[in-house]
């Protein structure tokens, strides 16, 4: 029996992945060999020995410490365009609302009638202070092209636009989704130069941690609209701030209020909506949920974002599963310490992301466990996993 702590409200329809008989799910579990999370914050989270993997139902993973994770031989997992089109939608709905000014126009009306006005008499006349451009014929900005990104670009197309996106991290998948007519640049300064609106849509870490800082805002076409429903320390509010007031960036669309943005009067801010849709949610849990299954009871590993994508059909009669470190001669010890035992292995799959590797191994037999220690202790094994 595999134990799943949640944290946060996973929609069901990925719960019902889970066969009761085999798994026992819920928030309360302890000693859990799975974690399912949403937003919940889990850097401070102490994790217990029995832990092998996480998946978050979402793309940005900046609530989970990866690198302690790594170290202690967790798998990450996270659901790569499971929301996308949730968020592509949300920044249809940005890009409008930032051109005429929706949210300001619907308050003034309110104000008014709460004033005892009588809203007919006065808004022909008043409705001059909301005006605002076309996206029609307009440039597009889309800095990130991986899943969101993409699908924003091509709507944003189709919408009339003009597209430039830059991605120095481009992947095929994401070229092939990409409308060709879509103007992937090398340097983003040509795509801050050209675009009337700008949307982010890249993971928020140390690197990317105020890339749109003063210098950038003042690369960019005076009276750029720009949208974030990323991540909000990807934009420096330090530097937007003056930016809005001088008029520079004509209007800031954020899920990610602070106090400090919701009091210019430029910013329309909301709380983390981008992918709260049923349909997102839904498609977020079923996705966590069959990447954590797949992983324990497989050892196949599909969208982690702190081990290599390894993935084998199930031959053999005991499957090893090795997380070790991305260093020289680590799979012929591995190899080696097998067949010094007279052990076939009937398939075998090694891969590595920076620091870490994953070596997969089915065997013609059963190990003993004295082989399976062997292997835990050779150095910069980080944990051995044994699937019947
Ligand atoms: C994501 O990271 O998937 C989105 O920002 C939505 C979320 O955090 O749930």
């Amino acid at each position: 029996m595999y134990r799943i702590k949640t944290f946060n409200k996973i929609a069901p329809a990925g719960l019902g992945r889970f066969d009761p008989a085999r798994y026992a799910v819920s928030e309360q579990e302890t000693a859990e060999e799975g974690i399912l999370v949403r937003s919940a914050d889990l850097l401070d989270y102490s994790f217990p020995p029995s832990l092998l993997a996480i998946s978050r139902a979402g793309a940005g993973v900046n609530n989970i410490p990866l690198d302690r994770c790594s170290e202690a031989g967790i798998a990450v997992f996270s659901t790569p365009g499971a929301n996308a089109n949730a968020v592509k939608e949300m920044v249809l709905c940005a890009m409008l609302m930032s051109s005429r000014d929706v949210p300001g126009a619907i308050r003034w009306v309110r104000e008014k009638a709460a004033s005892g006005v009588d809203v007919s008499t006065v808004v022909e006349k008043g409705k001059a202070a909301f005006v605002g451009p076309e996206i029609y014929r307009k440039t597009m900005g889309v800095i990130g092209l991986g899943a969101i990104g993409s699908l924003v670009s091509n709507i944003a197309l189709n919408m009339g636009m003009d597209v430039y996106g830059y991605d120095p991290f481009l992947s095929v998948d994401a070229a092939l989704r990409l409308d060709r007519h879509v103007h992937v640049v090398k340097d983003i300064h040509e795509l801050y130069r050209k675009a009337d609106y700008i949307t982010v849509h890249i993971h928020f870490t140390e690197k990317t941690k105020h890339m749109i800082d003063a210098q950038a805002i003042s690369n960019m076409k005076p009276g750029v609209r720009l949208i974030n429903l990323a991540r909000g320390g990807i934009v420096d509010d330090d530097a937007l701030l003056p930016a809005l007031d001088a008029g520079q960036v004509t209007a800031y669309v954020t899920d990610f209020p602070t106090n400090r943005l919701v009091a210019s009067p430029h910013v329309i801010a909301m709380p983390h909506l981008g992918a709260s849709t049923p349909e997102s949610e839904q498609n977020c849990a079923v996705m966590a949920a069959d990447e954590l299954k797949d992983y324990l009871e497989n050892g196949n590993i599909r969208n982690s974002v702190n081990l290599p994508a390894v993935a084998m059909e199930r031959s053999g009669v005991m499957r090893l599963c090795i997380i070790h470190k991305n260093i020289p001669a680590m799979l012929a010890n591995i190899t080696t310490l097998l067949s010094r035992d007279g052990v076939n292995v009937e398939n075998l799959s090694n891969k590595s992301k920076g620091n870490y590797a994953y070596t997969m191994v089915d065997l013609g037999e059963k190990v003993n466990a004295s082989v399976v220690s062997d292997l835990q202790n050779l150095t910069n094994v980080i944990r051995v996993r044994v699937i019947e």
